[in-house]
């Protein structure tokens, strides 16, 4: 069985221990030659590389475990890599939520002002970084998943037009499809969804019973409607999770057709979410506070004991493992199905071709072959291409260095909506994100 050369990019993140122990778990399945940590913060990253230097040689001698921050080092002979930067970290992630909500406005991680902000600021570091790689691994698949990768996308689509081993990836519709299986009392492996969207903005149209060809829909929704929605792993969630699976109640109430991804309650209830999210304390913080604290402090006590022993528990990461069945049906040509981001031509019909869309896959050496979904209907048609245009405006301005483009894609999102209030928070985003976005210059 041939033992492929992995990559992860972001080795710093506080999801790198998750994939780590999920690689080790499943090396019979996916066997590994190396596996190469890399990250800019050196510091960061260093503790996670410690860790996983002892995890290795306790779980996975046979294969070579590095870490570093030398580029050629890293991607040489790589045959997949996988890609979670987070351009400015968790500081920014705070300054994203915040500096919107502090305005009325949602702060989010991927959607939003915030989401536009942080979207500049991974589309320069991801240019770069796919540069480097096709430098010293021009075969290597790339599989993305760092964020907000809607936005992310369609920049890559644009610098990067002809490389057809680059692809967009997100968890959040395997979550919710799993989320369902927990309401359904069976396994997700038997669910079939079909699935329409931008990623972070899409909807289920059916989920297929593979068994029976059932279509689950209309059971699921009666359940949602009695008992409300949980994420899959409900019991290891913090309470804003907890809070975002909750409004999917609401969400199937007002628009019973389809079952939507979570996402959607920003572009649904932008004045109710701002009224409930906490200003002074948002998902950064509850994330600097629970997970970091918890990863980092879990990769210490590792490196303090030497051994992993008695201190990891090895079976949790169940976004890692997604990802690495992700790599699996691309090296092993399995064509399973997965939920992808790919350049739409067609899939959905009354979209336009050149939009980076969210649907059904099936995923084999020869990469996605997405599965079309026709015509959507006009409300769904409505909201996503609004939120595209903002999308290409924004990409656009990244290109052009353009204000004038970045103010009409702030001024186009559904979150912001006044041209006004798009001037204040882009001002204030160029402020915070010196350093990290183009600079934009005003048209004379
Ligand atoms: C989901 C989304 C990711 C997002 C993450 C945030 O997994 O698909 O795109 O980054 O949630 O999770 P966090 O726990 O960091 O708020
Ligand atoms: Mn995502």
């Amino acid at each position: 069985m041939k033992k492929y050369n992995i990559v992860i990019v972001g080795g710093g993140s506080t999801f790198t221990p998750g994939f780590l122990k999920s690689f080790c778990r499943m090396k019979e399945e996916f066997p590994i030659n190396k596996l190469v940590l890399f990250d800019i913060n050196a510091e960061r990253q260093k503790t996670i590389g410690e860790f996983g230097k002892i995890l290795f040689e306790e779980l996975y001698p046979e294969a070579d475990f590095t870490y570093t921050t030398d580029i050629e080092k890293t991607y040489t002979e790589s045959d997949f890599v996988f890609m979670q930067m987070r351009v400015g970290g968790y500081k920014m992630r705070e300054s994203d939520e915040k500096t919107p909500l502090s305005m009325g406005m949602i702060g989010q991680e991927t959607v939003g002002a915030g989401g536009m902000a942080y979207g500049l600021r991974s589309t320069k570091e991801m240019i770069k970084a796919v540069y480097d790689i096709r430098r010293y691994a021009p075969d290597a698949w790339i599989l993305n998943y760092s964020n907000p990768a809607a936005i992310v996308a369609e920049a890559l689509r644009r610098e990067f037009p002809n490389d057809k081993k680059i692809l967009n990836i997100c968890d959040q519709p395997e979550n919710v499809v799993r989320s369902c299986s927990r309401l359904l009392s069976c396994d997700y492996k038997n669910l079939d969804p079909v699935y329409f969207g931008l990623n972070h903005y899409g909807w289920f149209t059916h989920i297929y019973d593979k068994t029976n060809g059932d279509d689950l829909l209309s059971e699921i929704k009666e359940l949602i409607k009695e008992k409300g929605f949980l994420p899959q792993d409900a019991e290891q969630r913090d309470p804003s999770w907890l809070d975002t699976y909750g409004m999917v109640q609401p969400m199937m109430e007002d628009f019973p057709d389809y079952l939507p991804n979570t996402y959607n309650q920003y572009y649904l209830y932008p004045e109710y979410k701002v009224e409930h999210l906490n200003p002074n304390y948002t998902r950064a913080n509850e994330v600097i506070d629970g997970r970091e604290k918890r990863v980092f402090e879990e990769c210490k006590t590792v490196i303090k004991a030497g051994t992993i022993k008695g201190y990891v528990n090895i079976h949790e990461d169940a976004h890692a493992e997604f990802m690495i069945e992700v790599a699996m049906s691309i090296a092993y040509n399995e064509n399973n199905r997965y939920i992808v981001i790919v350049e739409n031509n067609g899939a959905i019909n009354n979209l336009p071709d050149d939009a980076m869309v969210e649907v059904a896959a099936v995923l084999g050496s020869n990469g996605p072959r997405p599965m079309r979904v026709g015509n959507i209907p006009l409300f769904q048609k409505g909201l996503l291409e609004n939120q595209l245009a903002c999308e290409k405006l924004l990409i656009d301005a990244y290109f052009e260095e353009s204000y004038e483009k970045a103010l009409q894609a702030f001024t186009l999102n559904r979150l912001i909506n006044d041209a006004k209030k798009a001037r204040k928070i882009l001002d204030a985003l160029i402020e915070e994100n010196k350093g990290y976005w183009p600079e934009f210059k005003k048209a004379e």
